[in-house]
């Protein structure tokens, strides 16, 4: 088992307007999370149009920014795209890559969620690569194909380079629904991600495996305690100082 330090991160989603922000943020520096959360990194994803403010905002805590996504590529014609080099411009550290909205609403497929790991890296941004399934998926007994399927394409295209990604286990049926995966459902498929891995690489130990979906203050305690959660990626009780603190302070 790895003692890395817990990795908590919010994925704000498209919510969220300056002013709104401006009280959220406010919320988590008096939270102090570098002095009540020494367990946990913390980073938070606006949408892309507040990153600028949500850098500034957050410039000299202990709280990293991200996006929710990036482009596969570096710049030119491709309308409505945000490219890399210009998240790095405004401070980021991380981008998340693959979740499941952008799979499902916009037709995102392995290869170019795995193609966006790679331009996140190239760019020197940590991707947050997002897997899981559906609800019928899993009925059907297809987790672990499902995820490994989604895992492999970036194993296949990162490389070595695999070592250097978070990966976020994100059941479909637990997103937004109230519904968690239990602490064991949970572990288990972060145990064969972290085997997959183990045979790409030998740092597995070391890549940090998010559980999201439905994470509250009142169950991050116990899904963080399993051997192979690193952390968490939190949506909606992302939006609220007192409760993204409280899940912080969890780890
Ligand atoms: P909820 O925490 O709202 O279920 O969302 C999880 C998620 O999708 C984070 O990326």
């Amino acid at each position: 088992m790895s003692v890395m330090k817990k990795l908590v991160v919010g994925n704000w989603k498209m919510h969220g307007s300056r002013a709104f922000n401006a009280e959220l943020i406010q919320g988590l520096l008096v939270a102090d999370l570098a002095t009540t959360a020494p367990n946990a990194d913390v980073a938070v994803c606006p949408p892309c149009v507040f990153l600028a403010d949500v850098a500034d905002a957050l410039q000299g805590s202990a709280i990293a920014v991200g996006t929710q996504d990036i482009s596969a590529q570096t710049q030119g014609a491709y309308t409505g795209e945000v490219a890399g080099p210009m998240i790095r411009e405004f401070g980021a550290t991380y981008a998340i890559v693959g979740h499941s909205e952008r799979r499902s609403y916009h037709a995102e497929s392995d290869q170019l969620v795995a193609d966006k790991a790679k331009a996140a890296l190239s760019h020197g941004l940590v991707p947050i690569v997002c897997v899981g399934e559906t609800l019928a998926e899993r009925e059907a007994n297809q987790t672990e194909a499902v995820v490994g399927r989604q895992l492999q394409a970036v194993i296949d295209t990162l490389g070595d380079d695999i070592a250097r990604v978070v990966v976020a286990y994100e059941p479909v049926w637990a997103i937004g629904t109230g519904k968690t995966a239990s602490p064991a459902q949970a572990q288990a498929v972060h145990a064969s991600l972290r085997a997959q891995l183990a045979k790409a690489t030998p740092k597995a130990a070391d890549i940090p495996l998010l559980y999201g979906g439905s994470v509250k203050p009142d169950n991050a305690v116990e899904l963080f305690s399993q051997p192979d959660i690193n952390g968490g990626l939190i949506g909606g009780a992302a939006l609220k100082a007192a409760d993204f603190a409280a899940i912080a302070r969890a780890a």
